[in-house]
């Protein structure tokens, strides 16, 4: 059976380029394989990497919190979907370790994450930099083939593929090696990896550390506020809708969000637009869309309890052990520790 497996740090409630980019994807992924008996799908709360940086209220119910927007956004459940918690399987920071080993300083320090967030700083903790080493184990363990994961961590997909052939040409043929992430969006059913965009910045990505509140949309926005911030959205001055990332990134990000929310293709969505002149239409348009899919989603996330994600963690738990431990040991007796 291959695996698919994917996690979201739970720090805080979550944007909406989480959502597009990483969480619905996921979920159509794995509504779509999971009954397919060839597919085994994993979901895991990596809270080791939530506490390399600060969190935003209790750790607890992050985790909770986020477990439930899977549900909420329409993850069904059947034997071949697992949920667990990175902390409760001890064999991710083993991993991690015999994989520090095999990584090199050179290649983890080329990450953009961590450039990004050591630079101008005066010290930085050692886990931002081991963070892509602790993620490699987190996908080697499970053998996961697919990672559905947003564009700005298929660099730690290539690393991780990296130190799976290192390590299986040094010791021996123990890892699965994930495919290659061109491979990845055409499992995902997208033509290129999914990056929202900063609606004021639109050449940053969405992200939950950006000060101003206009530039993304929280989970737990307000239907109408999220509305409000589509229609304040920075575009261009050339006046036609066009899907091109480089030359118009505001209108193209409206135009993906569109398609995200609304299942439809983004090429659909482009060809029904292009050309259109008043872009207060296309707003108006991506607004209403953004608005529906949030007030669908709260509606959801409010009836799904907290009993019923214990007792998800609990069965997830018991086989996410089984299965790493196992992989655990095969990796072990390989470099001589058993
Ligand atoms: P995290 O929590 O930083 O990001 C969670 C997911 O959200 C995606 N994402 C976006 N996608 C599109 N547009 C955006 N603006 C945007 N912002 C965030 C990210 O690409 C990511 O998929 N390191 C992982 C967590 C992790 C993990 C793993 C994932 C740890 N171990 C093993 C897969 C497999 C991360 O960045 O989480």
């Amino acid at each position: 059976m291959k695996t698919i497996l994917t996690g979201i740090r739970a720090n805080s409630v979550l944007t909406l380029g989480n959502y597009l980019g990483a969480l619905l994807p996921m979920v159509r992924l794995a509504n779509k394989y999971s009954k397919t008996g060839e597919y085994q799908i994993n979901i895991f709360a990596p809270d080791l990497h939530s506490i390399i940086s600060e969190v935003d209220g209790d750790l607890q119910e992050n985790i909770l919190r986020t477990v439930k927007y899977y549900l909420a956004a329409g993850l069904e459940i059947n034997d071949n979907v697992h949920i667990y918690r990175q902390s409760r399987v001890s064999a991710h920071s083993e991993l991690c370790w015999i994989l520090n080993c095999v990584a090199t300083m050179g290649e983890t320090a080329r990450m953009t994450q961590y450039k990004e967030k050591s630079e101008g700083r005066e010290s930085c903790n050692v886990a931002i930099f081991d963070y892509p080493i602790l993620m490699a184990a987190d996908i080697l363990l499970y053998s996961a083939s697919y990672v559905p994961i947003g564009e700005d961590q298929f660099q730690h997909i290539e690393l991780t593929r990296n130190l799976a052939t290192r390590f299986n040409n040094r010791f021996k043929e123990v890892f699965v090696v994930p495919v290659k992430t061109s491979e990845q969006v055409k499992f995902m059913g997208t033509d290129e990896g999914i990056r929202i965009r900063d609606l004021l910045n639109p050449e940053k990505k969405m992200s939950k550390s950006t000060k101003a509140e206009n530039s993304k949309i929280m989970l737990d926005d307000a239907p109408e506020r999220a509305a409000k911030k589509i229609m304040s959205a920075t575009t261009d001055s050339l006046g036609k809708v066009k899907f091109d990332m480089w030359a118009q990134p505001g209108i193209s990000n409206l135009l993906q969000i569109e398609a995200l929310t609304t299942g439809v293709p983004l090429a659909e969505v482009t060809a029904a637009w292009a050309g259109e002149t008043r872009y207060g239409e296309l707003k108006k348009q991506v607004a209403s869309s953004v608005a529906d899919m949030l007030r669908d989603f709260q509606t959801r996330l409010a009836e799904v309890s907290d009993a019923q994600v214990y007792e998800l963690l609990e069965v997830g738990e018991k086989y996410a052990n089984e299965i790493a431990n196992a992989k655990l040991l095969e990796v072990q007796k390989a470099v001589g520790l058993r």
